[in-house]
């Protein structure tokens, strides 16, 4: 198949055009080269900025591909462009998400058709939602085929390893240097986490299925870890014992509701999502990376790209971790 990917050079788009080429697979990418890890030997790279939708879509309707797998769109108007670029595809892989699904997520392992909270959160999720919706409806009329893929937190090489309660890199500096880090309580709400290789393995299996034609399939690890695991296998991976302060999280947000507000909108809800979508369609498929070595891998190309910030010079961890410490011994005082 000759497999076309707007992208191409991201975290989990490098993982995908890997795979695609490891089984054979022809690959042309799309993105604007600001990488400096450069596509593989053999990969075709169609330079160009996507948002400039004249060019975008006038370069692609003179070329043929089976598959596209469309790796940054988020909106309704991104959809739209794509299948103007690309009307007679075989098969569209749109990059969907399931924050589609919340913040508030209503249970535990939820399903394709659990309720779509995401579209209330003004951004993100309800521009995610509005792609899908167009997409699927303009299939259901006869138009280009498409699978909707929904990846949960995804990692690997080319992108900050986040932690429970912000987006920044710092905690990895603070592991390093013996240093406590923050969890909010305890770091006890579930996630899903996927090395992008395996998320890799589940966009090749459905690239040219028919099957997977008008479905919505979630790409998520079968197997959810609470943050504080998480946390623990960063610091394997470091080579540190793991030690944390528990911080209730509306003393989190109340002493910086920015700084924090990752734990509002995102992180700080259990999210599991069934993987059942994906395994009626690839009933093999299964994460084969294990999670600390990749976790592992994600921690060498942060350092090696000094991609990690320095703990010292962000005070707010200490000063809260000193303040919730001196709250328990007064408590433990009275
Ligand atoms: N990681 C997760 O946990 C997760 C979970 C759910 C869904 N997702 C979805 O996964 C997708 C991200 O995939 P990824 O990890 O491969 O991406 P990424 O790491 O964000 O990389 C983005 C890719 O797109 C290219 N690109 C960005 N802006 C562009 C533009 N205007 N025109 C052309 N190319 C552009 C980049 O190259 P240049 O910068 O060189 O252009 C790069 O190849 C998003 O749709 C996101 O919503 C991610």
């Amino acid at each position: 198949m000759h497999v076309f990917v707007i992208g191409g050079t991201g975290t989990i788009s490098r993982a995908i055009v890997r795979e695609l080429l490891s089984q054979g697979h022809t690959v042309t990418v799309y993105n604007r080269g600001t990488r400096t890890d450069k596509p593989p030997a053999g990969v075709e790279v169609i330079q160009g900025d996507r948002t400039n939708r004249e060019l975008f879509e006038s370069t692609l309707r003179k070329r043929t591909f089976d598959v596209a797998i469309d790796m940054i769109s988020f909106n309704a108007a991104d959809a739209a462009s794509t299948i103007r670029a690309l009307p007679n595809i075989g098969q569209l892989i749109q990059t969907s998400t399931v924050m589609t699904y919340g913040p508030p997520f209503t249970s535990l392992y939820q399903d394709i058709n659990a309720p779509l909270n995401g579209r209330h959160d003004g951004g993100y999720g309800a521009g995610k939602v509005a792609a899908d919706e167009l997409l699927l409806e303009q299939a259901q009329r006869g138009g280009v085929p498409v699978t909707i893929v929904k990846p949960s937190f995804t990692f690997g090489p080319g992108q900050p390893l986040f932690r429970q309660v912000d987006w920044g890199t710092n905690w990895i500096d603070r592991l390093r240097k013996g240093k406590p880090i923050i969890e909010a309580n305890e770091g006890d709400n579930f996630f899903q986490f996927l090395p992008a290789a395996d998320a890799a393995t589940a966009y090749v299996a459905l690239c040219g299925l028919k099957a997977a034609h008008q479905r919505i399939v979630h790409v998520v690890n079968p197997t959810a870890l609470t943050w504080h695991e998480w946390h623990g296998l960063a610091a394997q991976a470091v080579g540190v014992p793991l030690e944390t302060v528990s911080i209730p999280w509306d003393i989190l947000v109340a002493a910086d509701a920015k700084r924090y507000s990752a734990l509002t909108t995102c992180l700080g809800h259990t999210q599991v999502f069934s993987p059942q979508s994906l395994l009626d369609l690839v009933p093999t498929w299964q994460p084969r990376v294990p999670l600390g070595a990749a976790v592992a891998e994600t921690i060498e190309w942060l350092t090696k790209n000094d991609r990690i910030d320095n703990a010292d010079t962000d005070l707010l961890e200490d000063r809260l971790i000193a303040a919730m410490r001196q709250l328990r011994s007064s408590v433990q005082d009275a």
